[in-house]
Formats: C-alpha cells, structure tokens, sequence
C-alpha cells in the first residue's frame, strides 16, 4: 500500500468510499485524460462525477481563477461581487421559464436545502415528495429526501415529513409493463399517493430528470407533466434537481427540457464551475419573494468559484458544447447498444447525450453488482475510468466531459469491448445469459 493510502486509513474515515481494490491516486490532467501518481494515463469517463464538465485544467477557467485569486478569494455575501450577480444574471437568461432569482452556496446538498426552505416560505406547507431511487446529499434533509436506504448514514432523515413516489424504472416495472405497453401507471399512482400517504398540503415534488446515483434511471417523456401536474393541485411547487442533469450534459441545455415542464425551483452544483465548489438555487419571482432570510452562506457566491461558472459557462456556449453532448452522447449510445447485442449482461442501456448508464445482470434480470465491480477493474487495467452506482451497485455510469470527441468515445468502447470479452472469458455462468434490454420509445 501506498504512502497515501496508508495516510487514508489512518487519518480519514471509514466510511469514505473509493473506487478499485487498488484505489487510484491522481496526479496531474488535461482535457479527457488524468494521470496516477505511478504515471499510468486514463480515459477520464465519469469525470470525477459528472463534475469536470468541459475537461481537466481547462485553460480558460485557469486563467480565469488565477486571475481571481490574485485579486480577491473572499468576501461572504455580506458584501457584493461582480462575478457573483453577472452568474445570477446568467442562470436567470439560460434557464427555462420564469426562473429568475439565485442563491449561492456550495455544493447539491445546501443547494437543495435551499430549496426545500425556500419551497416551504413559499407555501407555507411542511410536506415534500420526493421518488425512490432518488439521491439528494448528505445533510439530514437531502439523505431524508433520497431515495436509497444506503445513503441514509444513521436512520437520517427519516423523521422528516418526506414521502417516496414511484420513479419511472421502466427496465424493472414495478407495473410489470414494458414501454410499448405503458400506461404510466407509476405517474398516475401519484394522486391516490398524495391522499394516502400525506396530509394533502404539499410543499414540494423535488425530483431530477434522470436519476444520476440511482444509476441513469430516465423516464419516458410524459413522466413529469403527469407527475408534476398532480403534485401541483396539492399545492406543491416542483423542485427540479439538475446538479448531474444540468448545463447540456443530456445533450439539451438542461435535463428537464426533455419533459416540457417549467420548473418552480432548479438547483445546480457539480458541472457548473467544473470542479470548484459550487452550489446555485434559482426560483420564479414569486417562489423567491418569500426567501426573504434572513440567511447567509460564508462560502457561497465566492469569487473564485464564480469566476470558475462564468468560464466555464462560455467554454460551454462558444463551443456548442450541449451539441457535442447530443451527437457524440448519440455516437456513445450506439456503441453501447452494440455491446449489448454480444454481451447480454449488459442487460439495459439507458440514458440521454453523455449521462450514459448500463445495468449489469445474470439470468433473469438479477443484479450482478460484482459483475460491475470486476468490469470497472477489467476497464481501468486497459486504461478507462468510469462510474458506478444504482440501488444494487450494478449500473455503468458514463459520463466524460462534454468537450469529448467521437474517437476518444470510440477508444472509451474499444476497451468496453475487450474488458467484456475477458470477464465472458473469465465467467462461463455467463455465457447463456439472455438478452433482456427493453426499447425505450
Ligand atoms: C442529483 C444530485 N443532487 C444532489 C447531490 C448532492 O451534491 P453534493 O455532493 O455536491 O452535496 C448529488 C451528488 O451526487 C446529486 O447527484
């Protein structure tokens, strides 16, 4: 073991979770390439979850930060920055709408927080939705508020008056249904939810477009307005959470315009500034109104990381960068379907632009979490780093920066393709397992 390792197990806790037997310990990267500190090179496909959104050391936001930092680090929102108002000013132009008005802090977890709160003055209600599955953060709320036993350290959150709906989990239909034989039964059971399982005054449906640590899970296009459409007459205001979804990834500007619904309140973190804490809560005039504190964030709106947005944000728009997210997310897709067809372990591919995901399963659909855990090895041996999650750890995420080219992708498949044929090789119980993969419509 390693010098940093050893460090690790002494000085930090348990319960932080690292990829690998052999955990990695990176050095140094650029664009879609990180480097260990034994100076082993890899494909970066998770960037460092969905967070490095436009590539490691990007030089535009270098710059940008560098020049922060030797003018100004902090300030509190005690008193005002210009970078701070011009990403507000930003967030309000780009989002759908009439979402208008931000709070910053510092990472998902405070920005739907904030949320909540905000969604509570505004209603005047206590009661939240939320869906299963689903994956908030680490405060006492946001783990109330997930939808994954696993994440809810110490019984957290469980006392709060959250409520979990069906998500839309269309390859293990809780209905039983397929997507040519779908009736949304999973959205329409929300009202017959709301009037037994609450009180029938609801602060929030909080939800993300497609559920990023629940493992890529994406619903069919009517999800949200059946959803959002009954949560409403019970008062509640919709709480869209884009923090992995956000800023083009799914090859539209934000996940939710894939659902033709306008959301109440949005929150972003991850993506955003690519890499540098931040955390933003953007809602319509009249939900905001209400959030008149009062409240402060020490670190939240800090120049840096606002400066780290504001660059990063026109990497995104000079480039066309959700273009590229649609086309090479598409190119990424067909090769992944393709691996399914000869390797039916890869039981379901499911996913939008670059937030790619692939259920892993033996016969009969059973989860097949090691069969994940030894494919994230297999594909790191060759050179690729990618993710991993959903409630029974078997799902492939796949999600490189949106700066990405169609041969990185193509390189990021090939290795796919080899680790799949060792771990066939390796695993004669799999050889006859069937093809399970459903079409989404
Ligand atoms: C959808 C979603 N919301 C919120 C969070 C919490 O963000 P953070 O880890 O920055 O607190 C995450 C983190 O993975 C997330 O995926």
């Amino acid at each position: 073991m390693s010098e940093v390792g050893d460090k690790q197990k002494e000085y930090l806790v348990p319960g932080i979770s690292t990829y690998y037997q052999d955990p990695l310990i990176l050095s140094h990267g650029e664009g879609r390439r990180v480097v260990d500190l034994g100076g082993s090179s890899y494909l970066d496909f998770f960037g460092g979850i969905l967070t490095v959104s436009i590539g490691h050391a990007h030089p535009t936001v270098t710059a940008a930060v560098t020049d922060q930092v030797k003018r100004l680090v902090h300030t509190s929102t005690l008193y005002l920055t210009e970078p701070m108002v011009d990403v507000a000013e930003r967030l309000a132009k780009i989002t759908p709408g009439e979402l208008h008005q931000s709070f910053f802090t510092t990472s998902g977890t405070e920005a739907n927080e904030t949320a909540i709160s905000m969604a509570q003055l505004a209603t005047g209600h206590g009661e939240v939705i939320a869906l299963r599955h689903s994956y908030s953060g680490r405060s006492q709320w946001a783990m109330g508020l997930t939808g994954q036993s696993a994440w809810k350290l110490g019984g957290a959150g469980m006392s709060l008056p959250i409520r979990h709906a069906y998500n839309a989990y269309c390859y293990r239909c809780p209905f039983g249904k397929t997507p040519d034989h779908c009736g949304l039964e999973c959205a329409q059971d929300m009202d017959e939810f709301i009037r037994t399982t609450t009180s029938g005054h609801i602060a929030a449906f909080i939800a993300e477009p497609i559920q990023g640590v629940g493992g890529f899970i994406t619903p069919p296009a009517a999800f949200f307005q059946e959803t959002v459409g009954i949560a409403k007459k019970y008062g509640a205001l919709f709480i869209d959470d884009e923090v992995q979804t956000g800023f083009g990834r799914t090859g539209k500007p934000f996940g939710i315009n894939h659902y033709g619904v306008n959301p109440d309140i949005m929150t972003f973190a991850k993506g955003m500034a690519n890499g540098f804490p931040i955390g933003a809560t953007i809602a319509t005039k009249a939900v905001a109104q209400h959030y008149v504190g009062p409240t402060i964030s020490t670190f939240g709106g800090n120049p840096v990381s606002m400066r780290a947005a504001l660059a990063t944000l026109d990497v995104m728009e000079n480039e066309n960068l959700t273009e590229n997210a649609r086309v090479t997310g598409d190119h990424l897709r067909q090769g992944l379907d393709m691996l399914a067809d000869r390797y039916p372990i890869f039981g379901d591919v499911r996913g939008k632009g670059l937030m790619q995901g692939v259920e892993m399963v033996r016969h009969d659909k059973v989860p097949a979490a090691d069969l994940a855990g030894e494919f994230l090895e297999r594909t790191k041996a060759r050179g690729l780093l990618l993710g991993k999650g959903g409630l029974y750890g078997n799902v492939i995420r796949i999600a490189p920066p949106m700066t990405v080219t169609i041969s990185e992708v193509d390189e990021a498949l090939a290795m796919m393709d080899d680790a799949l044929s060792s771990l066939y090789a390796a695993h004669q119980e799999i050889h006859d397992v069937p093809s399970t993969r459903i079409q989404y419509q």
